[in-house]
């Protein structure tokens, strides 16, 4: 594309979204990454939580967390760019090792994956021996090594009802455990409520008190207010909301389950609990619903990647993703199950 036809491509999709003083040298960064991509031979995998006008126009590939996992187990391109954060970029290098996985910035954390250290694992498996370990995918390349299996929001209900009345060990997100158990019927604890040199009863879920800063924001009085205003407005949450405030939406799943039930409901509109980007590329790409963009909260670290940034990223190969080959090696057989189990 050239840069006049992004620049009007933008104007039509991104009016409002993107401020128009913006447009012109937007469109002439987003010019020489599609070229810079063209020159590398490489996929650009892209979050639903990415800037509009990044995520409109960048990535080969769009999606939630499980989504871009499959996609970079699928790819036969050199050079994997991922503007997402750090563990996504780590997936992906641990499921292609000979590739090249660029992370346009080092900077794009999570507080969830920050929360657990591979050492937390080993002392839970060391005091629940034979309890299998689940994590969430937002965890760091050598907590995924010490876990069975691994899921994202998009498929832990399935994973967890894979080990039918076992007890298991699921990590570490407190909100998402708690709205697992919520769903599966399950009792869920922690391990500080289990008395020492006891084992969890079967079927519960032992969890661990991590938590997402960007959803644990939310609250069932910002539901109410909203309701208050639009009574005939479908509140959507992510599971890494509380679960009170996922119990008083109308509907909760990862970002794409999200997008989803947006194309295939019709409800006079829609707000989204979760990183507000993804209102503003909902509403892009469907002008005929109405998104209440009511911006409550932002992920520090999906704003670090710019287009800037992914240009450069491009042509000075920055950040490269290193894995250890050992720790990949047992964090792949985990990854891998969370793929096949879809
Ligand atoms: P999804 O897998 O639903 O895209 O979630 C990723 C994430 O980081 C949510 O905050
Ligand atoms: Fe992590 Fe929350 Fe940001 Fe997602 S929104 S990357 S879980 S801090």
């Amino acid at each position: 594309m050239t840069v006049a036809e992004i620049k009007r491509e933008m104007g039509i999709s991104l009016k409002g979204l993107v401020p128009d003083v913006e447009f012109g040298i937007k469109a002439e960064l987003i010019a020489e990454i599609l070229d810079w991509k063209k020159k590398r031979n490489a996929v650009i995998l892209g979050h639903n939580y990415m800037e509009p006008s990044l995520y409109h126009f960048i990535p080969d590939f769009r999606g939630d967390s499980l989504e871009l996992s499959r996609q970079a187990a699928k790819t036969d391109k050199p050079v994997i760019v991922f503007c997402g954060v750090r563990f996504m970029a780590e997936t992906a290098k641990i499921l292609n090792p000979d590739k090249l996985v660029l992370l346009p910035s080092m900077k794009a954390g999570c507080s969830l994956a920050e929360s657990i250290t591979a050492g937390d694992v080993r002392g839970l498996k060391a005091r629940f021996p034979g309890v299998p370990v689940v994590t969430y995918v937002n965890t760091y390349a050598d907590v995924k090594a010490e876990s069975d299996l691994c899921c994202t929001s998009g498929n832990a209900e399935k994973v967890i009802r894979s080990f039918g009345d076992r007890a298991i060990i699921f990590l570490p997100d407190q909100y998402l455990a708690s709205n697992l158990a919520v769903v599966t019927g399950r009792p869920i604890l922690f391990p500080e409520n289990i008395p020492e040199g006891e084992m969890p009863p079967a079927g519960s879920i032992v969890g661990w008190k991590g938590r997402c800063e960007v959803h644990e924001r939310y609250t069932v009085e910002d539901i109410k207010a909203v309701r208050a205003q639009f009574p005939d407005v479908a509140v959507l949450s992510h599971p890494e909301c509380s679960p009170t405030v996922v119990a008083a939406s109308d509907f909760s799943g990862s970002t794409k389950e999200m997008i989803d039930f947006v194309e295939t409901t019709k409800k006079p509109r829609y707000l989204m609990l979760t990183e507000c980007s993804m209102g503003d590329n909902v509403q892009a790409a469907h002008p005929e619903k109405e998104m209440l963009r009511l911006c409550m909260v932002r992920c520090p670290h999906m704003n670090k990647i710019t287009l800037e940034d992914t240009l450069r990223s491009l042509k000075e190969d920055r950040e490269a993703i290193e894995v250890p080959e050992d720790i990949a090696k047992r964090a792949r057989r985990a990854v891998e199950r969370m793929i096949s189990i879809g």
